[in-house]
């Protein structure tokens, strides 16, 4: 289903672009069009677009419990009013189970027992289950129990039915003027930095770091270092630092967190990333932004790149191309802006769908 529906989509994209190459001067909008990096997954499925909407049909979407506890205000027509996505209907109300079209489950309170299933209640045949996550599976818990029961999965993951990323990129035009020096923070000072609440000695992250500081400077901040940033330090501090350690916590496909997205991207320093694979972050951002741990044969041969790099103005400064092209996108808010999406793809979901074994698709 999936892949069929990509093909068709390539079809209009491909016919588009035969139109535009008839119409020369149209060709300037090429490169806004053609976003390269997860075009696919971010058209079919995006809070700011409700083209694919089927207007003529009312979606109901119950949050069965809020993610961590964060509970949103749904009053009013949230889906319309915050995004123009209309007649979605998202609420917390529990009584609307028996009408409602999904029914969103955030897998953190299900595997530690504050939730449950409503497996007593009368499931009508047409509701779809969703289950949530924005974590990896290393974090996931034991899911066996939720086989059979989830139709749709919304996770980072881009073969997700709804794939909610932690952030993407987004074309934009700078203008004309503009080079890329002025994108790069002038104030630097330290060499590599890393903010990490949990390094733990079996983390791979914590192998490479511990490898990589005998060779580089790194400056470390957060919970477990007793140097906090609070919220307003945090992109400051790293916009001083000429890389930044985009370490995940567990290496899995499409698993690529804020640590990319907020801190390195939108705090001005080029990103090392240790995660998925080079080719796996070449699917979401130019393959000159960033550094990856498996481009080097070792962790020493990795810091004296960097040492180098640091010293080489202009070839520093190229990492940084990309954003005369774009910029970083997220959700505005993690727990509410997802689900009025799900509204947006409601047309083009297989149905029916279960996923009969949810912990295999997760380490697929
Ligand atoms: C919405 O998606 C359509 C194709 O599905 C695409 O042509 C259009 O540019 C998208 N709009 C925005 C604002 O992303
Ligand atoms: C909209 O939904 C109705 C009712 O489910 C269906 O009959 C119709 O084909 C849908 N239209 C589009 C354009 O998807
Ligand atoms: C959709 O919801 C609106 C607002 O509650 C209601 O007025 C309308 O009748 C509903 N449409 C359908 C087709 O159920
Ligand atoms: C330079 O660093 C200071 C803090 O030391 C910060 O307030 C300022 O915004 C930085 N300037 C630039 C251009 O990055
Ligand atoms: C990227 O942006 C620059 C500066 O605005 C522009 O000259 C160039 O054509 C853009 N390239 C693409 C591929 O959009
Ligand atoms: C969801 O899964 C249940 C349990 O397997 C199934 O009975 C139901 O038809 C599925 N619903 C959809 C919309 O796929």
């Amino acid at each position: 289903m999936a892949d069929h529906w990509c093909c068709h989509r390539r079809t209009i994209l491909s016919t588009l672009l035969v139109s535009l190459t008839l119409f020369g001067s149209l060709l300037v909008q090429w490169p806004s069009l053609m976003n390269p990096f997860l075009t696919r997954e971010l058209n079919e499925f995006m809070v700011y677009n409700s083209t694919d909407t089927n207007s003529s049909t009312n979606t109901t979407i119950l949050v069965w419990h809020w993610a961590f506890g964060f509970k949103q205000d749904t009053r009013g027509n949230v889906c319309q009013d915050r995004f123009g996505i209309p007649n979605c209907f998202l609420s917390d109300d529990r009584s609307l189970f028996p009408q409602a079209d999904f029914v969103i489950f955030h897998n953190r309170e299900l595997i530690n027992g504050q939730q449950k299933l409503p497996l007593h209640l009368p499931r009508p045949e047409e509701q779809g289950w969703v289950w949530f996550s924005w974590e990896s599976p290393t974090n996931n818990g034991n899911i066996k129990f939720l086989d059979g029961k989830m139709n749709y999965t919304m996770s980072y993951r881009r073969d997700a039915d709804f794939f909610v990323p932690y952030g993407w990129l987004e074309p934009h035009n700078v203008g004309s003027g503009m080079t890329v020096d002025d994108f790069i923070p002038k104030n630097k000072s330290s060499l590599a930095c890393w903010v990490v609440s949990n390094y733990a000695g079996h983390l791979k992250r914590t192998q490479v770091y511990n490898k990589l500081k005998k060779v580089i400077p790194v400056e470390v901040y957060g919970g477990a270092t007793g140097r906090r940033l609070n919220g307003e330090q945090l992109l400051p501090t790293i916009s001083r630092c000429y890389f930044y350690l985009s370490f995940e916590n567990s290496q899995f496909q499409d698993y690529v967190t804020e640590k990319l997205w907020s801190n390195a991207l939108n705090g001005g320093a080029v990103p090392v990333v240790l995660g998925p694979s080079r080719k796996n972050y070449e699917a979401m951002i130019p393959k000159d932004s960033f550094i990856h741990v498996d481009d080097f044969s070792s962790v020493e041969e990795l810091g004296a790149f960097l040492k180098k790099l640091a010293g080489d103005r202009e070839r520093y400064a190229s990492y940084f191309k990309w954003k005369l092209n774009y910029t970083v996108s997220r959700y505005g808010s993690w727990v509410m802006d997802p689900l009025c999406s799900i509204c947006t793809k409601r047309t083009t979901l297989q149905k029916p769908k279960v996923y009969r074994n949810l912990y295999n698709w997760e380490r697929k």
